[in-house]
């Protein structure tokens, strides 16, 4: 059979075509862009986009919005909210969210925890589709999720550091929540673009930049790949 490209397909053959496609999201918890979280989001949603995906990566940092303010609507009796009610920058955002397929988080760690923004934005994301009635999550559909954590830790101090806790806790709670969960950690990143101009004693820029050169670009293949398995197995 002739390959059909976009030319010689209909228009309601094209139309199908769109409505098929895997839509997958990705959220940077960074308020920097091109740097260490936005990138790895980026090579995840490269693979997705190896697999025919649709794919939006979606800044925090450029909305306004707020944690949730426990107003709890989303709990009141025989009202099925499906997404948080509160009127800002994230209303659409949860929109695509609940239409997508896919959904991948990233945040730096900041003080061993995610971001504030990430935060915020996780107790909107989360919060309306757990049950106070001992029942499973309200949403939907079945997604992938997956969760990129970058941080200045090497690897070694993951378990000491309690960080390996935060993560399992986090990628339960997306696994009760949308289906099914990924980690990725990516440890001793390259912070600064040169680091002699900053006042630092603790860390080597010069092994950091070695890093990013060798481990970093493995962990790029590693966020791809990560991209390309929550698009093929979706489950919804
Ligand atoms: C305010 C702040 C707090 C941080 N706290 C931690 C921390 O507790 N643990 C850690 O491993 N790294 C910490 N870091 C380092 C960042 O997690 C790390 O540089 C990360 O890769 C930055 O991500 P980005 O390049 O995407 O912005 C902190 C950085 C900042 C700016």
């Amino acid at each position: 059979m002739k390959y059909k490209t976009k030319s010689n397909m209909g228009e309601r053959e094209e139309k199908v075509e769109m409505e098929n496609k895997k839509k997958v999201i990705a959220m940077n918890g960074s308020p920097r862009q091109k740097w260490n979280t936005h990138i790895l989001l980026e090579k995840c949603l490269d693979g997705a986009k190896e697999m025919g995906a649709e794919t939006e990566l979606i800044n925090l940092y450029d909305l306004n919005f707020k944690g949730c303010i426990s107003c709890f609507a989303c709990k009141l009796k025989g009202v099925i909210v499906r997404k948080c009610v509160m009127k800002d920058d994230l209303e659409p955002v949860l929109q695509i969210i609940c239409d997508c397929d896919a959904l991948i988080l990233g945040s730096p760690i900041y003080f061993d925890s995610i971001t504030g923004e990430m935060r915020s934005f996780w107790e909107r994301l989360i919060f309306p589709y757990v049950s106070y009635e001992l029942k499973p999550s309200s949403f939907e559909k079945k997604i992938n999720t997956a969760f990129i954590y970058t941080m200045n830790v090497p690897r070694f101090a993951l378990q000491i550091m309690g960080y390996n806790k935060i993560f399992r806790k986090n990628k339960r709670l997306l696994k009760n929540t949308f289906g099914s969960s990924t980690s990725l950690v990516v440890t001793s990143t390259y912070q600064f673009d040169n680091y002699d101009k900053y006042a630092i004693t603790i860390f080597n820029g010069n092994k950091r930049l070695k890093r990013r050169e060798t481990v970093f670009s493995k962990d790029c293949e590693m966020a791809f790949l990560l991209g390309k398995k929550i698009t093929v197995n979706t489950n919804n």
